[in-house]
């Protein structure tokens, strides 16, 4: 079963090519970032235009780095939610097409579910893939950490889940992209924070953790605010002073022991309830997906907490990426789920798990 999966969500214009769930065969991945550094996040408008160009050599590419032709090929997978809505179109119509032409079945993926479906991946001759020697084990508890969600599902098995909980405003990849802003640090804000952090002292500053009424619901627009009046209390200026201005004030020092206190206390939120839900749910394998996943401090405090092993997927397949979709993709094809109508498949920019 060689699935060949699209994504298309948000600034990465991706595809891959997923054989039997496990055996990553491609995975090509433009990033229209630069193109969006200098307004300090992305910016619609311009990813769906990069994606309308892209599309087509990113899937032929794909199809080239996996040694495969159509007839290789035994359906396409393709992200049509969540996601912003002039990305997942291109993406769509480009897999919609593509399915009534050469004649395969589509599956429709749910972005979020994909990117837990990264891990599933455990063998590739591609070069410069590290991947887990073992797939996950039902009952599964996915952590998923990006720019647009921060979600604890359970799953029973494939198909079958319960969300135990999700963020109920900003996501943590969100808060690490504002704090950054703060501090004037470069967009994405995880990894530069990260490298910031690093400088800094992670006990200097006791910010906040939002208490929620959902066990495993989280917050993260208060820790963000808490930053701003930190780096004004630090400059010696009070709550109107404006935000684009502070990183100008702020010393080297001061800018890292804020990204280092933030880190460690954004991180903590969510394994706090990772560790709960593991202790209630006793589940046998712990997995995370998304941007985020790739967080270095994310990982030792999971391994420090954590009484199972984890294992880990390369980095690259944490950011979106079209081999995940596929992988998933692959799933619904071997386990009969239905496939999707490719004159009717429309994009779902709100969706949820
Ligand atoms: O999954 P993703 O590529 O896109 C979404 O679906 O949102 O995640 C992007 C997010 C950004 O907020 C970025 O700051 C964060 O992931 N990120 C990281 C790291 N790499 C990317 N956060 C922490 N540490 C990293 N190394
Ligand atoms: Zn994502």
């Amino acid at each position: 079963m060689q699935i060949l999966g699209i994504e298309t969500s948000c600034d990465e214009t991706s595809a891959g090519v997923v054989k039997d769930g496990k055996t990553l065969l491609s995975n090509v991945v433009l990033s229209s970032m630069d193109l969006h550094i200098a307004y300090g996040g992305v910016v619609p408008e311009i990813a769906a235009r990069s994606h309308i160009e892209a599309i087509m050599p990113v899937i032929n590419e794909a199809l080239t780095e996996a040694k495969c032709t159509w007839n290789d090929i035994d359906g396409i997978a393709v992200t049509y939610g969540a996601g912003l809505g002039g990305s997942l179109l291109i993406g769509v119509l480009a897999a919609r097409t593509l399915a009534i032409t050469k004649n395969k079945p589509l599956y429709g993926i749910n972005h979020v579910e994909g990117h837990i479906y990264a891990n599933f991946l455990t063998e590739t001759s591609l070069p410069g893939y590290v991947l887990p020697q073992n797939q996950p084990q039902f009952p599964v508890l996915g952590l998923i950490v990006s720019g647009g969600h921060s979600q604890l599902v359970l799953w029973e098995n494939h198909f079958k889940y319960r969300l135990l909980g999700q963020t109920q405003d900003d996501a943590i990849g969100e808060a690490f992209d504002k704090v950054a802003k703060i501090l004037g640090l470069p967009y994405p804000g995880g990894p530069s924070i990260g490298d910031t952090a690093l400088r800094g002292n992670p006990a200097a500053h006791d910010l906040p953790k939002s208490r929620m009424p959902g066990k495993y619901d989280f917050s993260f627009s208060g820790i963000k605010t808490a930053v701003l009046r930190l780096a004004q209390r630090q400059i010696g200026e009070d709550f109107t002073f404006p935000s684009f201005k502070l990183s100008e004030r702020l010393s080297e020092a001061q800018k890292a022991d804020i990204a280092a206190s933030f880190q460690r206390v954004a991180v903590e939120t969510i394994v706090d309830k990772t560790v709960l839900a593991y202790e209630e749910y006793k589940p046998k394998s712990v997995i995370i997906g998304g941007g985020v996943a790739a967080s270095p401090e994310l990982r030792r405090q999971l391994a420090e907490r954590l009484p199972l092993p984890i294992e880990y997927t390369d980095p690259k397949l944490c950011t979106d990426n079209g081999a995940m979709i596929a992988t998933l993709g692959c799933y619904k094809a071997m386990l009969n789920q239905p496939a999707a109508d490719p004159y009717r498949l429309e994009i779902e920019p709100n969706l949820s798990m």
